[in-house]
């Protein structure tokens, strides 16, 4: 919620032979996390990184793990994925049967001191985060159907973004708003003015001529677009 704006390549983008030089790269390029975009081929049609990878990730990198799971039985995984090393893990609201099961997913993460997140994806209503928010360390809004890289941003979304944030702030929390998918020095400027801070770069980074340039393209761009939202 205009907080320092954060940077979170997502390693579904990356060089699969070459994750390890990958990460460093984005290290040494200024990224704050590394997104880790877990599919199942069941929540999503996709089937992607899973458990093992997050344990040799979290040998490598020395950035937070940002840990996003796009599975039907988070219950089942979790605990497999806060014993692999995550820093951030996110679930969707989606996958789950009740909001109470919601609320137990975050007790088992923060229980683990590892900071939690909830996403929903472009078709649930935002409002559905909502008794969530006072819990949580940061939410994701997806800003395309979660499933694959290199999408187009969906119009519309920095509304959503807005919603959350404003609801945020009535209730007196504190958390991140990252946004995920088709984000780039073209789209970031309309979320980051509606309050997001944390954007992923899947594409928009590992599809760079100079990754490091592209990152710090969106950051300054992001950043110079809170700071105008916050004086007007
Ligand atoms: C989509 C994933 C995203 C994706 C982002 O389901 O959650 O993290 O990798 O890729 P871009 O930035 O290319 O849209
Ligand atoms: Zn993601």
């Amino acid at each position: 919620m205009y907080d320092s704006i954060r940077i979170a390549p997502s390693i579904l983008s990356a060089d699969f032979m070459a994750m390890g030089e990958d990460i460093k790269m984005i290290e040494r390029g200024g990224a704050d996390f590394v997104h880790v975009d877990v599919m199942d081929g069941h929540f999503v049609p996709n089937l992607t990184l899973g458990v093992p990878f997050v344990k040799q990730a979290a040998k490598v990198a020395s950035i937070p793990l940002d840990v996003h799971l796009m599975i039907s039985n988070p219950l089942v995984q979790l605990p497999w994925f806060i014993e692999a090393g995550s820093d951030i893990i996110t679930v969707h609201y989606e996958a789950f049967d009740s909001d109470e099961d919601v609320f137990t997913a975050i007790a088992m993460i923060k229980d683990a001191g590892i900071k939690a997140c909830v996403s929903v994806k472009p078709d649930t209503p935002v409002e559905a985060l909502f008794p969530f928010l006072p819990q949580l360390d940061m939410v994701l809004i997806m800003s395309v159907y979660p499933g694959f890289s290199g999408q187009s941003y969906i119009e519309g979304t920095e509304d959503r973004i807005a919603a959350v944030v404003a609801k945020g702030r009535e209730l007196g929390c504190d958390f991140l708003v990252e946004v995920d998918g088709g984000i780039s020095a073209k789209t970031v400027e309309r979320v980051a003015a509606a309050g997001a801070d944390t954007f992923v770069m899947g594409s928009a980074c590992f599809g760079a001529v100079d990754p490091a340039q592209a990152m710090a393209d969106v950051r300054r761009l992001g950043t110079e677009a809170a700071a105008a939202h916050r004086e007007a």
